[in-house]
């Protein structure tokens, strides 16, 4: 490869999950250090890095067109990007991004970004580079101090897996489950609510098997991080993702009953609602399992929002199996809910299972399973209708005076009147759609 002029310019596109969204964000933070600032929307950056997402098929195989579609825009252009692959896929396939896509000047996988800028330093001088160590948590250290953010703001507590769900490469891709400690999360924490954060999401693969020991060496799990940053000042709302059934703390569902900040929404994702598929996906619980500990939550938080993620069409799925799902969907009524095609990922356990199933079944399954979710969601939204709840203003909507913010059950709400970007407002919920709601503002800028 040619030596490359220092970039002036980047973009950094993730892709994947909210652990990404976080990650593009510090390195972007990494470059701005740098002195590269951030293209201008339309035009194109100099140094491209693509975050990407290795989950699904269809996910992992954006990365190449989209190294196309950036190497054509520049020839056109007469200029070269420099172009980085960052996050799973470049964990997952680092070597063969190497070789496939020569335009390709640094591989860097999702526990190393923060070797970022010496890297940048070779690819000036010519040479390509990867890295796709799992030095623990070294990118946390390593990373600059975070600025001006919007209302809502992520944080990663937690990383990695161990489950090893036999359909899933999160834990090939992530590496193994490390919990940052608890004294630099208070510290981020702090530095995005002083930054003007009203709201953190504390993010993780497996968010609740976070585990610390707070200021007085006591250990504590998660519900004991949600409580001591509850007590910033300044920080109103807290949310937590993605949550797993068998690192459930008792202290976490009580947290729901105790801690005023603490939303009332539980993203817990299931999977089936077939023990045997359960079983074949390693995933270490049953739908009564399952269906218990939302019953706890229940009765911690009536109200509270329940979430979750579902795979259809999972190797040898039979039809009264795929029933069972849908059974479980009916007896949990979910607020909000993902679902997906299974997908044989390459290194897992399922891709060489027996019986896949033809692709026209996963499809009638997940319309059917989509069409449960959609009605599920769409009455949960009309249920809450007539009931007046605070609103964080996110952004602005389509019409003028009008603002986009959620409720403290995660649904979108928009609503017109005299409000800005990071108020918490009281608003009036009067229509549902099934993916958002009218609101009418009753009282502005409670804090
Ligand atoms: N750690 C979280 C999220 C993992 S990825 C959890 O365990 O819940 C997010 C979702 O992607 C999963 O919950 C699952 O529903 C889906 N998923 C993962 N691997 C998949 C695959 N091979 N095919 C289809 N969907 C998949
Ligand atoms: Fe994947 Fe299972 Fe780990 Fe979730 S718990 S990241 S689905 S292996
Ligand atoms: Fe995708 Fe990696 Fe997240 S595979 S879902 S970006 S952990």
């Amino acid at each position: 490869m040619k030596p490359q002029n220092p970039p002036r310019t980047y973009r950094v596109k993730s892709f994947g999950c909210q652990m990404n969204v976080y990650d593009g964000e510090r390195m972007a933070e990494l470059l701005a250090e740098r002195g590269i600032t951030p293209a201008a929307e339309g035009d194109e950056a100099d140094l491209v890095v693509l975050n990407t997402c290795h989950i699904r098929e269809k996910a992992a195989e954006k990365v190449y067109s989209d190294i196309g579609r950036l190497v054509k825009a520049g020839e056109e252009a007469g200029r070269k990007p420099m172009i980085a692959v960052a996050g799973c896929v470049a964990q997952a396939e680092g070597e063969e991004i190497m070789a496939r896509a020569p335009a390709v000047s640094m591989v860097v996988g999702p526990q190393a970004y923060h070797r970022l800028p010496e890297m940048l330093d070779r690819a000036a001088r010519g040479e390509r580079s990867t890295d796709t160590d799992m030095p623990a948590i070294a990118k946390f250290d390593a990373l600059p101090k975070r600025r001006r953010r919007a209302p809502n703001a992520f944080l990663t507590v937690q990383e990695g897996c161990d489950k090893f769900c036999t359909y899933c490469v999160v834990p090939y891709t992530r590496g193994a489950e490390i919990s940052r400690p608890f004294h630099d999360l208070g510290e981020e924490a702090r530095r995005l609510v002083d930054a003007g954060a009203m709201e953190i999401t504390l993010l993780g693969q497996n968010v609740n098997a976070w585990r610390g020991e707070d200021d007085r060496g006591r250990a504590v799990g998660l519900a004991g991080l949600i409580r001591a940053l509850a007590k910033i000042d300044g920080l109103e709302r807290i949310r937590y993702t993605t949550s797993h059934p068998n690192d459930m703390e008792d202290d976490l569902i009580a947290a729901h009953g105790e801690v005023g900040k603490l939303m009332p929404y539980l993203h817990l994702p299931v999977q089936a609602g077939s023990d045997r598929v359960l079983k074949a996906m390693n995933r270490q619980h049953t739908a009564d399992s399952y269906l218990k500990l939302l019953e706890r939550f229940r009765e911690a938080r009536p109200d509270i929002a329940l979430s979750g993620d579902f795979i259809v069409g999972f190797p040898g799925e039979t039809e009264a199996e795929f029933d069972e799902t849908l059974a479980l969907v009916d007896a949990v009524r979910y607020a909000h809910a993902f679902s997906f095609k299974y997908s044989p990922r390459p290194g897992t356990p399922a891709a060489t299972m027996a019986d896949q199933l033809p692709r026209e079944v996963m499809d009638e399954r997940l319309q059917r399973l989509q069409a449960r979710l959609n009605r599920d969601q769409l009455a949960f939204n009309e249920a809450s209708v007539g009931g007046t709840c605070t609103v964080l203003v996110e952004r602005k909507g389509k019409h003028p005076g009008q603002w986009l913010g959620k409720s403290p059950w995660l649904q979108s709400v928009w609503f017109e009147g005299a409000a800005q970007i990071g108020d918490i407002v009281s608003v009036e919920l009067a229509e549902a759609g099934p993916n958002s709601m009218r609101g009418l503002l009753r009282e502005t800028a409670l804090a």
